[in-house]
C-alpha cells in the first residue's frame, strides 16, 4: 500500500546518501577548531552524512577510526594525518575495499603511492619559507632565534621546521639557540617559553613557532617575564587566525603567515569529482598569504577564523 511505497523511497534516499568518513588530528588549536567547523558545516550544506572521529592526538585512535570506516564501507575517507607515518597498513584495507581516501592538511610518507587518491592543503615548507625570508628582511640587528615546535613528526612541524633551516643556511649570522616541541598547543607553547626564559633570558632575540596558539601563549610567558613581545623580542608564527592578526595589529606578533583552514568546501567538490571518475591534481595546495604590520590593522576584521 501507500505507506510502504513511501518508507521504501525514503529508505532509498537515505540509502544515497553520500558518507564520508573524517579522521581529525584533535582539538589542538584553534586553526583545528575552524578546520573542523568547515568541514562539518559544508557537509550539512551538500546533505553529505559526515562521520566524524576526533583522534584526540593520537595517532592509534585515527588508525583505529579510519579501520572502522573501512568496516562500515562509507563512500570515501579523509584524513588529517597527525603523523606522517605508520599509515600504509590501513590504508592497505582501505584500498582492498575499494574506498577512496583523500589525505587533507597533513601529507604522509607510504612506500606505496596508489594507496591515496590526493592531497589538499598548504604547502607548509612554503610557509616556513616566507616566514624565515621575513624575518631575514626585518630583523634589525638581531639574531638569536628559540623555535616552538608543532607536534614531532607532523608534515606540518617536519616542512616549517626544515624550510626555516633551508633560509637560515643562507644567513649565518642567525641562529637557532634553543628548539622544543609545544605540541601545536597554548598552554605547551607559554610552558615552553617560560622554560626557555629560565635558561637563556634576554639572550632571546627572537621567537619562530610554528603556529599561532604557541605563539600566543609564549606572549603570555614573555610579559609574564615583564618584557614586551613584538619589542624586546621579535615573534614570527603562522596560522593567521584572527587573534593572531589582532596580535599583529597591537604590535605584539611580528608576523604571522597564513595557514588557511576553512577548505571543507574544496574537499567536498573533489570527493565530488572523484565520485564521478573526473581526474583531480594528486597534489592540490591552498593559497596563503601574510599578515605584518603593513597590512594586519587593515585586514583583522575580514578574518574568518
Ligand atoms: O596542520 C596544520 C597545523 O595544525 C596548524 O598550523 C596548527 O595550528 C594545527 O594544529
Amino acid at each position: 500500500g501507500f505507506a510502504f511505497v513511501s518508507l521504501t523511497a525514503v529508505v532509498a534516499a537515505a540509502e544515497k546518501k553520500l558518507t564520508v568518513g573524517f579522521a581529525q588530528t584533535g582539538a589542538e588549536s584553534a586553526w583545528r577548531t575552524a578546520n573542523t567547523n568547515s568541514m562539518k558545516t559544508e557537509a550539512d550544506k551538500r546533505g553529505i552524512n559526515l562521520k566524524f572521529a576526533d583522534g584526540q592526538g593520537q595517532l592509534e585512535n585515527q588508525i583505529r577510526a579510519v579501520r572502522s570506516f573501512v568496516t562500515q564501507r562509507v563512500d570515501v575517507i579523509v584524513i588529517a594525518p597527525i603523523k606522517t607515518t605508520g599509515w600504509d597498513n590501513v590504508l592497505r584495507e582501505a584500498k582492498r575495499a575499494k574506498i577512496p581516501v583523500v589525505i587533507m592538511d597533513r601529507q604522509i610518507e607510504t612506500t606505496d603511492e596508489t594507496l591515496f587518491h590526493c592531497f589538499v592543503g598548504s604547502n607548509f615548507y612554503e610557509e616556513g619559507q616566507m616566514a624565515v625570508e621575513w624575518l631575514a628582511k626585518n630583523r634589525d640587528e638581531r639574531t638569536k632565534i628559540v623555535e616552538l615546535q608543532g607536534t614531532p613528526g607532523s608534515a606540518a612541524a617536519n616542512d616549517r621546521r626544515k624550510a626555516f633551516a633551508d633560509g637560515l643556511a643562507k644567513h649565518s649570522d642567525l641562529k637557532i639557540i634553543d628548539s622544543q616541541s609545544g605540541d601545536f598547543s597554548r598552554a605547551k607553547g607559554k610552558e615552553v617559553m617560560e622554560a626557555f626564559l629560565k635558561k637563556h633570558g634576554k639572550a632571546i632575540e627572537i621567537v619562530y613557532a610554528h603556529n599561532d596558539d604557541m605563539a600566543l601563549g609564549a606572549i603570555q610567558a614573555i610579559e609574564e617575564a615583564g618584557l614586551k613581545p613584538g619589542k624586546d623580542i621579535i615573534i614570527v608564527s603562522v596560522d593567521a587566525i584572527k587573534e593572531a592578526v589582532q596580535a599583529v595589529a597591537d604590535g605584539k606578533i611580528s608576523v604571522t603567515v597564513e595557514c588557511n583552514p576553512l577548505f571543507g568546501p574544496k574537499i567536498y567538490d573533489t570527493i565530488d569529482k572523484i565520485l564521478k571518475g573526473e581526474k583531480v591534481e594528486r597534489v592540490s595546495y591552498n593559497k596563503d598569504e601574510l599578515f605584518d604590520s603593513t597590512n594586519a590593522a587593515a585586514r583583522v576584521s575580514t578574518r574568518e577564523y
